[in-house]
């Protein structure tokens, strides 16, 4: 069977510097090497996906929203292992047409996937679920990484001059999805603006929002990809900013700033974010990191059936009905960050999704996201007082992605 034969292969991992590596003298050979990288890896990576959804117990994948996944990755293989060595330009346009098309019709698999993890509570050891989702989503972390890396690049070398330094890229912005030096400091104060203006708009202008003050090493900066780095910090900015708020203990008086504090050592970029909204309830501490466990179960699985509509390409998922609904909306735009075009905007939806969509997914994402590229994140909890998060990034970018979970190499 086709599927056994991809699971014998193993995923070749990449850093950020091997991904901008391709992308920094960008010739013919190049590109077309990096396309055979995605068709053989693609493959690849769903195929050990498909394989540990086929070890759940029958009662698992028998959830709507999870067999829908297994049924979107199960076409995608199909259709990614048929695909003949890229040779030429035109090879490589008809693919990227069917990476397109695919990253689209899989805009929604976190909600699915999230919504499917909270529905069979109980059938699943919660740290096996917990495990499963990890995995889950740091694959398809990597497969879009990869994809949306080599699509880019495609773009770059058919519109060079729409990017005048990246065929010679000393001192190029950006190579791909990549920004060679994402500056700590204005990141913070990027998400941070977006996020205070998001909460302005869901709680009213009357309500007063906490200043962020940003101290430490504020040059410091790192290659990574943007969105990525945007979506951590936005979560955890937000977190803190609604905590804060929802304290209600201030009044008409300004409410106590969220101190962010950037500290650069040789290896890292390390972020704290320090809050006085009260500290973690108790309720929700010891289930932080859970896909599975946590209160408000019903609205959680509620708020995310919402998110594909979010997307703007998706219609609502149908919770607590056989059959998931799939999108057929218009085209996925280009959303602008930084002046530089990002692909498929899902991340970038989740992160500007209105504060009261409470999907109890940020913080365990947030972590995967950290984790990937070889970072982490904890969160020590003041209990009363408030929540210091502490972000490291690993800042040379020489590190492998990260495809396996500490849950995985605890068990
Ligand atoms: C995903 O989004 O889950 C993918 O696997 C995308 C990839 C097939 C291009």
């Amino acid at each position: 069977m086709a599927l056994d034969e991809w699971v014998q292969r193993e995923a070749r991992p990449i850093s950020l510097r091997q991904l901008t590596f391709f992308g920094r003298t960008l010739t013919e050979p190049r590109l077309i090497d990096s396309a055979n990288y995605c068709r053989l890896e693609i493959p690849t990576r769903i195929a050990h996906r498909l394989r540990d959804i086929q070890t759940l117990p029958y009662v698992v994948v028998a959830n709507p929203h999870l067999a829908h996944v297994y049924e979107l990755y199960h076409r995608a293989f199909e259709r990614f292992r048929r695909i003949k060595e890229i040779r030429t330009l035109d090879d490589n346009d008809h693919y990227c047409k069917l990476l397109e098309e695919t990253l689209k019709e899989h805009a929604s698999v976190i909600p699915q996937l999230a919504i499917g993890m909270l529905e069979v509570q109980g059938l699943m050891k919660p740290e096996q679920t917990d495990r499963f989702m990890n995995t889950m989503l740091k694959s398809r972390i990597s497969r879009r990484v990869i994809a949306e890396q080599h699509l880019a690049l495609t773009e770059t070398f058919h519109a060079p001059w729409h990017f005048p330094n990246a065929q010679s890229a000393q001192d190029t912005e950006a190579v791909g999805e990549i920004f060679l030096r994402c500056n700590a400091k204005e990141i913070v104060e990027r998400c941070g603006n977006t996020t205070q203006e998001l909460i302005r708009q869901a709680y009213g202008s009357h309500v007063a929002i906490p200043e962020i003050r940003i101290n430490g090493h504020l040059d410091a900066t790192f290659p990574y990809i943007l969105s990525h780095l945007e979506y951590i910090i936005g979560e955890l900015l937000r977190n803190s900013i609604q905590a804060v708020i929802e304290l209600r203990q201030w009044k008409d008086a300004q409410p106590p700033p969220i101190d962010v504090l950037i500290c650069e050592t040789p290896q890292h970029v390390i972020i704290r974010i320090s809050d006085q909204g009260g500290g973690i309830p108790t309720e929700i501490l010891p289930h932080l990191w859970s896909f599975s466990k946590g209160p408000r179960r019903q609205t959680r699985i509620e708020n995310l059936g919402k998110v594909p509509k979010l997307l703007g390409t998706l219609q609502e998922l149908k919770v607590g009905d056989k059959s998931p609904s799939e999108g057929q909306g218009p085209k996925d735009g280009f959303s602008n960050a930084g002046g530089h075009p990002v692909h498929h905007s899902s991340l970038a939806s989740l992160t500007s999704r209105p504060p009261n969509l409470r999907l109890g997914i940020g913080l365990p994402m947030s972590r995967i996201y950290a984790e990937y590229w070889a970072g982490s994140l904890e969160m020590h909890n003041l209990e009363g007082f408030g929540v210091d998060a502490f972000l490291q990034i690993s800042k040379l970018g020489n590190k492998n992605e990260r495809l396996t979970t500490r849950a995985m190499m605890d068990a």
